[in-house]
């Protein structure tokens, strides 16, 4: 059995403890009955036909690093049915050559949001298919829980420790900026994790005027400093109801190079506060998995492991009621696992008494 495997996306902690995951129990379980290929950098290898024969040994001693031994990209899912500059034949007509020439039985696929609607597209087209939900976003539709997530919620909690007493020695505000331009999981699962004063995500619109007041009333009790923990793909309600196209030219004309340096000119104006930003970045998606992504990967592994033995494709291997089962891709693919702005973790974060911004 030819087994092709491929990380895509942006990177996570915990991509090499998936695949060792996958690997190891394919090879426990048929020996030499199964070749397994790496496919490089994602979507490319498949496209450009660049990947190579792996052996047992190449998954070892990968379990804690971080990163992908395999690399990843991200080729747009819009640009998958579109004739490339160089031919006629487009990018999945080039994935569907490579997986006919090479005889792919099945291809293993750890990705996000994008690399799902692609996964669905060519098991679609008859190619079978198991993939891995992979993002520090949390925001696929299907599974309670992504890999990375946790790893990463662990460092933008940490970030955010460190920040609370520099905050406090010099009493002041402080804007933490967390990844997440669609989903606010991170930033909530963060912010109530460090004890943030306030959180802010795209799917509650903020209004700087109440935060503002949040932290007013923080002074009043006497508490100099505050955290805002904000997604960087947080609103304003006057932005929530304007079109895409507006707020992206808004944005634009504006040139702040991130919704936390508008919001730190906002609440400045606002509270007369001294405002920092502090922006961890790609941090947040490097280094090491964390114990609990070590055993969701490992799990997620040896349930797409045996979806391959018993030839059952076309799923996602997800967590449901913290059982392990598989998701059909069309239910996946291009639907996004957003925060419910009612849920049960935002109103827990509302009584405790943080602002949500709003
Ligand atoms: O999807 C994961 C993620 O880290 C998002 O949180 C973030 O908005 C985006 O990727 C950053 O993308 P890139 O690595 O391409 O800059």
């Amino acid at each position: 059995m030819k087994v092709g495997m491929l990380t895509s996306g942006g990177d996570c902690q915990g991509l090499n403890a998936a695949l060792r995951g996958v690997a190891k129990t394919l090879y426990n379980e048929l020996g030499n009955a199964v070749t397994i290929y790496g496919i490089r950098d994602g979507y490319r290898g498949l496209i450009e036909g660049d990947y190579h024969i792996m052996h047992q040994e190449d998954f070892s001693d990968i379990l804690t690093r971080g990163g992908t031994i395999l690399g990843t990209s991200r080729q747009p899912f819009k640009e998958m049915q579109k004739a490339g500059e160089d031919s006629e034949e487009t990018k999945l007509e080039k994935m569907l050559k490579t997986v006919e020439r090479e005889g792919f039985d099945c291809l293993v696929i750890l990705g996000g949001n994008g690399t799902h609607k692609t996964a669905n597209l060519l098991s679609q087209h008859g190619v079978n298919v198991v993939t891995l939900p992979k993002t520090i976003d949390n925001d696929l539709w299907g599974t309670e829980m992504t890999f990375g997530f946790q790893s990463a919620v662990d460092i933008a909690t940490a970030v955010i420790d460190s920040i609370h007493s520099t905050a406090f020695s010099h009493s002041r505000v402080f804007i933490v900026e967390i990844m997440g331009h669609k989903a606010g999981w991170l930033t909530l699962y963060a912010g109530i994790a460090s004890g943030a004063d306030v959180i802010v995500i795209p799917e509650i619109p903020y209004s700087a005027e109440k935060i503002a007041r949040a932290i007013q009333r923080r002074q009043d009790s006497g508490k100099q400093f505050s955290i805002l923990a904000v997604a960087e793909g947080a609103v304003s309600q006057a932005e929530a109801r304007m079109s895409k196209k507006e707020v992206k030219s808004a944005r634009t004309a504006m040139a702040y190079p991130s919704i936390s340096y508008r919001m730190a000119d906002e609440l400045r104006a606002l509270t007369g506060q001294e405002i920092r930003v502090t922006i961890p970045g790609h941090y947040q998606r490097g280094g090491i998995p964390c114990a609990a992504d070590r055993v969701l990967t490992s799990r997620f592994g040896v349930a797409a492991a045996e979806l391959i033995r018993e030839k059952k494709f076309g799923y996602m291997v997800a967590l449901q009621d913290d059982r392990v089962v598989p998701v059909p891709l069309g239910e996946v693919a291009g639907k996004l696992k957003t925060v419910p702005p009612e849920g049960e973790l935002v109103r827990a974060a509302r009584a405790l008494g943080l602002s949500m911004g709003d």
